[in-house]
């Protein structure tokens, strides 16, 4: 199959139409949509990105008003959530109702649901009578891709589409929330922080990191977001020495390492903007992976605002060694 790059948004909502999958952009990372009412449609996300069928779906709409339709006994905490936040990169996790296919949730009792913030996106799901269910548009296992080129990369020739909207803004996975007995529950970190959540709910957000293989989140499996080139994140000064006589490609946030080559060693902020870290994080693993080197080695970023969901980013990429 041709993989055409293009930003056509008549195209791809007549692709969409007629049960194909297509590559969006959204301010975190590319998805790959189809119809989510569509079983058959949605089948075929997974057969494209490879993905273990028991992981499910976000479902992508134009706006929290249509919550509704998909979801109940949505709590005053998720309302007030959604206003703060919504369009943008937070995804909710709510009881679902019956219309939605078991194929996106997975079997789950509960839906993901999220309002993009890309211009195109969100005029793209406007025009159509259905939500998106859509992943990000990489391989499975593999890093998520934040611009049009990435999505060519990884998936080029198993998709019809790819609706070009530029280079993603926020650069990372959106956070996702639940709302287990009163409580807000992060189960991925993202763009929408923990501070954040806190000052508009003015409730502290109870983590479910670290679950790493909890049934209820998937996403937390270790294999996500990995590069294939084995990464270790810690005090780059003490690995560069542990690894001494090795090539390396360093990701740091703000300075370069005298000890590692300039040309290996990525940035990802030289200002100190978190913001700006993450939406260089991506590139900067890819960058990395396809570099002739060794290993790559990473800072751990200070823990906070959005540091938290670039450590998450790291340190789950560190584990893996894909075959
Ligand atoms: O920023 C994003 O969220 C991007 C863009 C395209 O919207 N999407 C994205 O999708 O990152 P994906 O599938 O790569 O990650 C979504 C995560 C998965 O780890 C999945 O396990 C979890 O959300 N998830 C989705 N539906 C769920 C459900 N019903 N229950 C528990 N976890 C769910
Ligand atoms: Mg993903």
């Amino acid at each position: 199959m041709e993989t055409l790059i293009g930003t056509d948004i008549g195209h791809a909502a007549s692709l969409l139409r007629r049960g194909d999958v297509v590559a969006i952009p959204t301010e975190t990372v590319y998805g790959l949509a189809a119809n989510a009412l569509d079983p058959d449609a949605v089948l075929r996300i997974y057969e494209a990105k490879h993905r273990p069928r028991f992981n499910p779906l976000i479902l992508h709409l134009p706006s929290a008003e249509s919550f509704n339709l998909y979801a109940r006994d949505i709590p005053e905490v998720c309302q007030l959530l959604a206003e703060a936040f919504s369009p943008g990169p937070l995804t909710f996790l709510l009881p679902r109702r019956a219309n939605v296919p078991d194929i996106v949730t997975a079997g789950s009792d509960l839906v993901a649901l999220r309002i993009p913030r890309h211009p195109v996106a969100l005029e793209l799901l406007s025009g159509l009578s259905f939500p998106l269910a859509a992943p990000s548009a990489n391989p499975s296992g593999y890093v998520s891709p934040v611009t049009a080129g990435h999505v060519l990369q990884g998936l080029g020739g198993r998709i019809p589409y790819i609706l070009d909207g530029g280079p993603c803004t926020v650069g990372l996975e959106s956070t996702i929330v639940s709302f287990p007995d009163g409580n807000i529950r992060i189960h991925r970190y993202g763009a929408v922080t923990p501070e954040d959540i806190e000052r508009v709910t003015r409730k502290a957000p109870v983590e479910a990191i670290g679950q790493q293989n909890a049934p209820d989140a998937p996403g937390q499996l270790k294999s996500h977001y990995a590069p294939v080139r084995p990464l270790y994140m810690g005090d780059v000064r003490t690995l560069l020495r542990q690894h001494a006589g090795r090539r390396v490609a360093v990701i740091s946030f703000r300075h370069r390492y005298e000890d590692a080559e300039p040309d290996l060693s990525l940035v990802l902020s030289p200002g100190g903007d978190l913001h700006e870290a993450a939406r260089h994080l991506f590139q900067a693993l890819r960058t990395a992976d396809q570099a002739d080197v060794d290993l790559i080695l990473a800072e751990v970023f200070p823990p906070e605002g959005l540091g938290w969901a670039i450590n998450d980013r790291l340190s789950r990429a560190q584990f893996v060694h894909r075959t």
